[in-house]
């Protein structure tokens, strides 16, 4: 017999970044973080997962290509949900406990690049997570279990506005992901996702937080200053103030990215373009005399930009207009944005 089931789990952007562990072990976070989850069409991860007398051995597929199943991530993942749930089956001698002696296949893909700096892990987590959950039927929230494959993907499980809280406990049963509104609550918020380069990120988010936390002191400050963003950046959200979101969102972003730069050896994640997105992004909000679109960059140069419905169509005409780099960029580049954004 074979039981087989699939899910999709979609993306996260963060807003209030998480960067920097308190414990590596159980991925722990040195700060609470706030995001925002993707709609399922959009950016996602897909996982079947299917348990069967058959299988010889745990096996795991992503993009088509197999990996190695041993992966101490994917190990603690399955252990936690496994263990919950033959708690659980003890309790009430439920039918899918026979499942749980049965190997297991997981397979996954992304409809978006992989490790390049758009949070595919955190849907790949969220997503196998939450598929393992549905196999063994397990009841019960499962951010914390989630967090266990990569940190942000606590803040997948849940739609819309997320928090993760840090969480006080040592053990971390504390440290998970809730939901602060539902996405229904903004709908005229949008995301424009733009893709400077699809390639596998030279120094990986866990590598990168390590040294950060080890080196920088800029990292001190901004774990310090984070609760007080959290509450801000919380009631815009639920204000739908778009100024302070934006404002709050960006500072954040750059803030994070300073505390790369303070790293030592220093760790870069932008690149020329991912720098010319965010003076465009300011040249625009400059003309329009308010702050009408906000940009976001986690692990990599892939710009996360923040605007509302009514603004889409004339900030898309401009990034088409300037990317990729044509001659008129180069006014750009001198400040001489006047005349262009006039223009458009
Ligand atoms: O969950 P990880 O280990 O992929 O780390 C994610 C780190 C950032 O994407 C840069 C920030 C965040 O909060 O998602």
């Amino acid at each position: 017999m074979t039981h087989c089931i699939t899910c999709s789990a979609p993306v996260n952007i963060a807003v209030i970044k998480y960067w920097g562990k308190s414990d590596e072990a159980l991925l722990l976070p040195a700060n609470s973080s706030v995001s925002v989850t993707l709609h399922q069409d959009q950016l996602q991860a897909q996982t079947t997962v299917a348990a069967s007398h058959h299988f010889e051995k745990d096996r795991i597929w992503l993009n088509g290509q197999e990996q190695c199943i041993n992966n101490p991530r994917i190990q603690n993942v399955i252990r936690e949900i496994k263990r919950r749930a033959r708690k659980q089956k003890t309790d009430s001698r439920d039918i899918a406990a026979e499942r749980l002696n049965w190997k297991i296949h997981i397979c996954s893909k992304n409809n978006f690049p992989t490790a390049a700096g758009l949070a595919s892990s955190a849907a790949g987590y969220a997503c196998l997570v939450y598929a393992l959950k549905c196999l063994y039927k397990l009841e019960g929230d499962v951010s914390a279990i989630a967090r266990c494959g990569s940190g942000s993907a606590c803040r997948s499980v849940h739609g819309g506005f997320v928090v993760w809280d840090k969480g006080q406990r040592l053990d971390g049963s504390d440290s998970m992901a809730r939901q602060i509104q539902p996405h229904t609550h903004w709908p005229d918020l949008r995301v424009l996702i733009l893709v400077v380069n699809e390639q596998k990120k030279h120094t990986g988010s866990t590598e990168g937080m390590q040294v950060t936390m080890a080196t920088s002191q800029l990292l001190k400050e901004r774990i310090r200053s984070v609760p007080d963003k959290i509450e801000q950046i919380t009631q815009a959200i639920h204000d739908r103030d778009f100024k302070t979101f934006a404002e709050i969102t960006m500072k954040d972003s750059n803030q994070m990215h300073a505390c790369c730069l303070d790293t030592y050896p220093p760790i870069s994640y932008l690149t020329d373009v991912s720098r010319r997105i965010i003076h465009l992004v300011h040249c625009f909000n400059k003309h329009r005399q308010e702050t009408t679109v906000a940009y976001t960059f986690d692990a990599g140069p892939n710009a996360c930009l923040f605007l509302l419905k009514k603004d889409v169509k004339k900030f898309l005409h401009l990034v088409k207009r300037f990317f990729p780099p044509k001659t008129e960029e180069q006014d750009f580049i001198r400040g001489n944005t006047k005349q262009l954004m006039e223009n458009l």
